[in-house]
């Protein structure tokens, strides 16, 4: 049988689920793509590093073994920031491979730069990962939604802060000892100021709008105000009146513009949203013929994001099987006008 092949840049958490997912599921894989998906080479930082899977012969520290390597389709990058894993991408698309990322900090910022080489090179490039960890949220909002116009998507998109939110409403724990909790699980960000100052949030948020919108909407955006300076007395106040305190992203398209915005806000404790515990997101998109639709899951952690990092690869492999190209570019994305961000 024919297979097709993966380069891997990155095998921390997410790259360490996508490494087991497609061993444990290799066989109703290859059923569903035609095709046997095999891991030609893992880019790492340090090749020392002891690791969870048996992957030894196939690491290398060069990005060139995976970019300039024939046999290789696929480039899956799940290293995470901006820097170099931007370029990296780029460089991948450039050297005609298609491309899966679960990097909301490269889509929310560099999104347009990267869906425009995607097109001129006639290639894929999936990003499902980069919102919502395993919730399907990206391709539903792109392509089952697409009839809609859609005037706002709302909801907590930040598994780490809401992990924290609720152990520290239900078991009065401190924020310092609860976000380790959250980083010893691999839900944080390797810097995890960006999950409880908000900016992770903005990037989701940024990336849902510009999709829901059809807009340029980038991180740079979105007002944003994060966790930290909530304490558990705020909390315990919260409660007292009847409400839990969620962090939220919120976008809105109205005849003023388009408003992005991440804050804490009190939510009601018969709301749905109060209901969202631990790392579960939950995000909320109201169209014109739908109506309300909620998606729900877990949005942060080894298994349930390579989950939506292996759809992508599945997406793109059948492609590849089939010959057909640029499954779901968002390249129609008009400037719209955005209200200014708040300081
Ligand atoms: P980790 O920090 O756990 O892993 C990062 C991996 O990338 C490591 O293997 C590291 O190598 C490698 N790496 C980092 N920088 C370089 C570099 N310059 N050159 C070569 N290799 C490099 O990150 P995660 O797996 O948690 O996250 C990966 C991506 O997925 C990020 O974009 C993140 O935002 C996104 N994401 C993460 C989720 C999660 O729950 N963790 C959920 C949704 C998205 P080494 O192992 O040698 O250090
Ligand atoms: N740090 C992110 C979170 C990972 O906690 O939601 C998932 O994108």
């Amino acid at each position: 049988r024919k297979a097709i092949h993966v380069g891997l840049l990155g095998l921390g958490t997410v790259g360490t689920g996508v490494v087991k997912i497609l061993a444990n599921n290799a066989n109703s894989i290859a059923q569903k793509v035609g095709a046997d998906i095999q891991i030609k080479k893992i880019m790492v930082r340090n090749p020392d590093k002891s690791r969870s899977v048996a992957v030894d012969e196939l690491i290398t520290t060069r990005l060139e073994d995976i970019i300039d390597n024939p046999d290789i389709d696929i480039v899956v990058e799940v290293m995470g920031g901006e820097t170099p894993a931007k370029d990296y991408m780029l460089k991948a698309l450039q050297a005609g491979k298609h491309v899966v990322t679960a990097n909301k900090d490269v889509m929310a910022r560099y999104g347009r730069e990267l869906f425009t080489a995607a097109e001129e090179n006639k290639l894929d490039l999936m990003f499902e990962a980069s919102v919502g960890g395993g919730i399907p949220i990206i391709r539903p909002l792109k392509q089952c939604l697409a009839g809609n116009k859609i005037s706002e998507v709302m909801g907590i998109v930040n598994g780490t802060t809401n992990y924290m939110l609720t152990k520290m409403t239900n078991e009065g724990l401190d924020f310092e000892e609860v976000l380790a909790e959250a980083q010893a699980k691999g839900y944080a960000e390797s810097d995890p100021t960006a999950d409880v100052g908000g900016l992770d949030a903005a990037r989701k948020i940024a990336i849902l709008a510009s999709i829901a919108f059809g807009a340029r909407v980038s991180v740079d955006d979105v007002s944003v105000e994060g966790i930290t300076s909530l304490s558990k007395a705020d909390i315990g106040y919260a409660s007292e009146l009847g409400y839990v305190i969620k962090l939220l992203g919120i976008a809105k398209e109205d005849e003023k513009g388009i408003d992005v915005r991440v804050h804490p806000a009190f939510v009601a404790k018969n709301h749905p949203l109060a209901a969202v515990q631990d790392v579960f997101n939950a995000i909320f998109v109201k169209g014109d013929a739908v109506g309300e639709a909620m998606f729900y899951g877990r949005g942060a952690g080894e298994m349930p994001t390579a989950s939506a990092v292996v759809a992508d690869i599945i997406d793109v492999a059948r492609d590849i099987q089939h010959g057909v190209s640029s499954r779901i570019l968002c390249t129609c994305f008009d400037q719209k006008p955005i209200c200014p961000v708040e300081k």
